[in-house]
Order: structure tokens, then C-alpha cells, then sequence
């Protein structure tokens, strides 16, 4: 096993919801620590660079209007096998096909609006933790 970082956000319609706190003990049940967290409302600009990889998808703009439409919670989760770990308590990516029990199948309500964000694999765990935190804000 190895201890990895992953980001994670807790999109609009969650934190609107307000479940952060069940999400966050999700995080901690699995032995995911969270080592940095911050709420922010994106901007437009914010939000079309977090997603620049998808700008040629057809959703690309529902998805920005989306993540721009309310505040966001972002923190990095740090634990063994975090990133994989992260995306299995998630749940699928649309919550109609998410395992029972998975943060999306309790708390997600479509595939727009499905609660949170994680980071797919090492590469851009790394480079969307350094999006939203300098290295000051990391220990
Ligand atoms: S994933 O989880 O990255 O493998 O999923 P993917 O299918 O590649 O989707 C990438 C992000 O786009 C969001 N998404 C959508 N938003 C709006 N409308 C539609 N139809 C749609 N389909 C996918 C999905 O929630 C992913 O967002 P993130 O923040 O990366 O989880």
C-alpha cells in the first residue's frame, strides 16, 4: 500500500444540501485524513480550468455553469490508496448506477449535479491539488 493525496470537492448542490459534515465522516471512516480544506465560490475562468481537460465535451457547459451556480467545499485527502480508495466510496459518476452505500447513491441527484469531485489517478491528483492549494497551505 501506498500513502497517496487525492483532491476532492464537494460540489454546489451537496454543500446546498448541507452535508458536508456526513461527507467529511464518510472521508474519515475510510481512513482518508483530510490535511487541507477550503470553501470558494469558482469563477467562470476558475471553473473552465479545473475542467479544461473536458472543453470539448458536449456537457463542458452545463458542467461550469454548474460548478460556478453556488459555493464549493475543496480539501485534500491524504491515506493509503487515496485516490482509488476516494473514487470507491464516491460511487459511480452517475448516481443511478452508483453502489448502495457510496456518497453519490445518498446524496447525488443526476449526473450533473452528483455531489462530489475526485481525482482519477496520480498525475492530475497532483496538478488539481496544486490548482486550489499552494505549497504554504499543504503540510
Ligand atoms: S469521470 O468521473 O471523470 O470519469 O467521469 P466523466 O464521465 O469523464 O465526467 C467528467 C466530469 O463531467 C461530469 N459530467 C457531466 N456533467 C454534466 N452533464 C453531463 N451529462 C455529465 N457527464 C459527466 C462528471 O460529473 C465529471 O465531473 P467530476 O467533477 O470530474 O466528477
Amino acid at each position: 500500500m501506498s500513502k497517496e493525496r487525492t483532491l476532492s470537492i464537494i460540489k454546489p448542490d451537496a454543500v446546498a444540501k448541507n452535508v458536508i459534515g456526513q461527507i467529511y465522516q464518510r472521508f474519515e471512516d475510510a481512513g482518508l485524513k483530510i490535511v487541507a480544506a477550503k470553501m470558494k465560490h469558482l469563477s467562470q475562468a476558475e471553473a473552465e480550468g479545473f475542467y479544461a481537460v473536458h472543453k470539448e465535451r458536449p456537457f463542458f457547459g452545463e458542467l461550469v455553469a454548474f460548478m460556478t451556480s453556488g459555493p464549493v467545499m475543496i480539501q485534500v485527502l491524504e491515506g493509503d490508496n487515496a485516490i482509488s480508495k476516494n473514487r470507491d466510496i464516491m460511487g459511480a459518476t452517475n448516481p443511478k448506477e452508483a453502489a448502495a452505500g457510496t456518497i453519490r447513491a445518498d446524496f447525488a441527484e443526476s449526473i450533473d449535479a452528483n455531489a462530489v469531485h475526485g481525482s482519477d489517478a496520480p498525475e492530475t491528483a497532483a496538478v488539481e491539488i496544486a490548482y486550489f492549494f499552494s505549497s504554504i497551505e499543504l503540510n
